[in-house]
């Protein structure tokens, strides 16, 4: 006699892992993920970051191998962000053509030749010897219209440096109308702009001032957002898309991975998401403990950005993660 219980078998599609493939409600594809590169001046060697396991600071010379590297592993782009040799007040090195920045653009641009996407990172911090995303005014606070109007130069500069997207992660307000607005008139209408929407003001960037070299006084909480609230990373999203943002992003991504899902419901501009230093720094130093499986941990996390509702992710794992996809290993 045939048991009438139970009548829902969900165990049956997880039988195989044929079965298991085949019912993958998610996946990624190597075109989906971003690297992020730092490209530090007057080096002449890659410089290993002691907080980031495994990534480096490369010199501009070893730019056009990193991108014959991200080429062959099939990635959708790389975000470069720069580490310049002197910083100032103002940022002075974000806006010159000669800036560490600006350099490894058209470097990249030129080694790329239309193979991947060169993205930049459009934010003063790494510029700034006091390590805030913006100038200060007279109190010392973040200066929101003045940055902006900073930020408007900054974009044409990685323009016309040959940027095809340009990643404004300040939070300034209005910082995305103006840049476009100011991109549109410099003649580069066909430049991208990725916003870093939702970006909150968060402990995981911890690995990052590392690797920019940069030293905070204070904190970001006056532009970055609360990891308290979430509704209004919705309303940070909607604007940016009214202001003319081609792509929203959710940052960091692991521990807001409800924000990534509402900001996915509602956007009308595909979404992506940046797993960041700290979220590879845990990772990767709980593995090296043996307290988890290194690679299961990294595709996990991936997948579950996705599964959040991402359409692309920008990951330190890029390269490796790509590799085991070209190798038709699963995630997860
Ligand atoms: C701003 C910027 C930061 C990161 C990306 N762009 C630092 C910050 O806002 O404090 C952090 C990325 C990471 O932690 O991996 N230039």
């Amino acid at each position: 006699m045939t048991a009438a219980f139970p009548t829902r078998r969900l165990r049956r599609l997880r039988a195989t892992p044929a079965l298991r493939r085949l019912a993958a409600e998610h996946a990624l594809v190597p075109a989906q993920l971003v690297l992020p590169v730092f490209v530090k001046e007057g080096i002449t060697a890659a410089q290993p970051i002691a907080s980031m396991p495994g990534v480096s600071q490369h010199p501009l010379e070893a730019l056009a191998g990193v991108v014959d590297e991200a080429v062959a592993a099939g990635i959708g782009g790389i975000m470069l962000f720069g580490v310049p040799a002197t910083r100032d007040a103002v940022g002075s090195g974000a806006v010159d053509p000669d800036g560490i920045l600006n350099r490894a653009i058209t470097l990249a641009r030129d080694a790329a030749a239309g193979r991947l996407t060169v993205q930049a990172d459009l934010c003063l911090d790494e510029f700034t010897d006091h390590g805030h995303c913006g100038v200060l005014a007279g109190d010392g606070s973040v200066d929101n219209d003045a940055t902006v109007d900073v930020y408007a130069q900054m974009g044409v500069a990685q323009a016309r440096a040959g940027a095809h997207i340009l990643g404004l992660s300040g939070m300034m307000d209005g910082q995305v109308a103006a840049v476009r607005a100011a991109l549109d008139a410099a003649g580069f209408a066909h430049v991208v702009i990725l916003a870093y929407s939702a970006k909150y003001a968060s402990a995981f960037y911890g690995p990052f001032r590392d690797a920019v070299e940069s030293t905070l006084q204070g904190d970001r909480r006056t532009y970055q957002m609360s990891p308290a609230n979430a509704r209004e990373g919705i309303e940070e999203a909607l604007s940016d898309i009214d202001e003319g943002a081609d792509v929203v992003m959710v940052k960091p991504a692991g521990p807001y991975l409800d924000i990534l899902a509402r900001v996915a419901d509602v956007s009308s501009v595909p979404v992506w998401a940046y797993q960041v230093s700290g979220e590879y720094a845990l990772i990767e130093t709980a593995a090296a403990a043996g307290l988890i499986d290194r690679e299961r941990a990294i595709g996990e996390s991936l997948l579950g950005i996705r599964r959040a509702g991402a359409d692309a992710i920008l990951t330190y794992w890029a390269l490796e993660a790509a590799g085991w996809l070209q190798d038709g290993k699963d995630l997860a």
